[in-house]
């Protein structure tokens, strides 16, 4: 679907691309620089705002042989494998919805206590919807991450980072906690605005559009399917044969979703 194409293809590579996460993005930066990276990080937040892409490029950064002010090159080999999500002995993805088990967890636990592949890198666990796991989960994990092996980082990212302090609260003394932020209108313009200067066209725009499942083709303007209360792109913003100039007068551009849709 286009749609994922474009999250994809515009998929920040370095901590400076990460829009409206400044203070998460400078630390992380700092941290890689100066060798003094955590062991284990907690990420929340709402969906969609940066934090498997932020934990990405941590990993990147970590990993990364020409690596720059503990900025990743993003194209490297290591970099873009990473990048696009690829499962490697040192860089794991887990979901943790469908891997939540007591026995998910020591598996976890023993894969992270073997050393990284390369004297030089790091072995990143990046646990995705990590409230999801369950108390006898976290158990399982408490003792690495009380005593972490050299090298290894863990990554929890959640929306609902209160069930973890439900179900295992001395999981988040050994984590360090970043909030990260709603991403404001401004900056959401900013970042369209960019991504619009770069694809010279609103084609990919408009075929998004109409491959979306809720209505987007009968409807030109929409670039996403509205929920109530969520940002929408004007009719304008993107309709048949305008220019990208509709976006960059900013005001208006960007409207909110009414509370009630309308008919047709
Ligand atoms: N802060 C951000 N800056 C730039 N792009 C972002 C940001 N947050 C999300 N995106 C875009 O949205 C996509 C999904 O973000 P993701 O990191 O998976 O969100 P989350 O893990 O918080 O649900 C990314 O591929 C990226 O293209
Ligand atoms: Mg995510
Ligand atoms: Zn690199």
């Amino acid at each position: 679907m286009y749609r994922t194409a474009l999250a994809r293809t515009y998929r920040p590579r370095r901590f400076a691309e990460l829009v409206g996460q400044d203070h998460v993005a400078s630390t992380l930066r700092v941290a890689v620089e100066t060798g003094r990276a955590a062991h284990a990080y907690l990420f929340c937040g709402p969906r969609g705002i940066g934090k498997t892409t932020a934990a990405r490029v941590l990993a990147m950064a970590l990993n990364c042989s020409e690596r720059q002010d503990g900025e990743p090159c993003g194209v490297c080999e290591s970099c873009t494998s990473i990048w696009l999500g690829r499962t490697s002995l040192d860089v794991v993805e887990i979901d943790a919805a469908s891997n939540r088990g007591v026995d998910d967890a020591r598996d976890l636990r023993e894969r992270a206590m073997y050393a990284p592949s390369d004297e030089k890198r790091y072995k990143v666990y990046i646990v995705d919807e990590a409230h999801m796991l369950t108390r006898e989960a976290w158990n399982a994990l408490l003792k690495i991450l009380e005593e972490p092996p050299p090298r290894v980082v863990f990554v929890f990212a959640t929306t609902e980072p209160q069930k973890i302090r439900q179900s295992a609260a001395p999981v988040l003394s050994r984590c360090q906690r970043f909030d990260f932020r709603r991403v404001s209108v401004s900056d959401l313009m900013g970042r369209l605005e960019s991504v619009v200067e770069q694809e010279g066209s609103l084609g990919r725009f408009r075929r998004a559009a109409s491959h979306c499942p809720t209505g987007g083709g009968r409807r030109p303007g929409r670039a996403f399917a509205p929920r109530p209360g969520t940002l929408v792109l004007r009719r304008h913003g993107v309709g048949r044969g305008r220019t990208p100039h509709a976006w960059s007068g900013g005001r208006g551009a960007v409207r909110r979703a009414p509370r009630h849709r309308p008919r047709g």
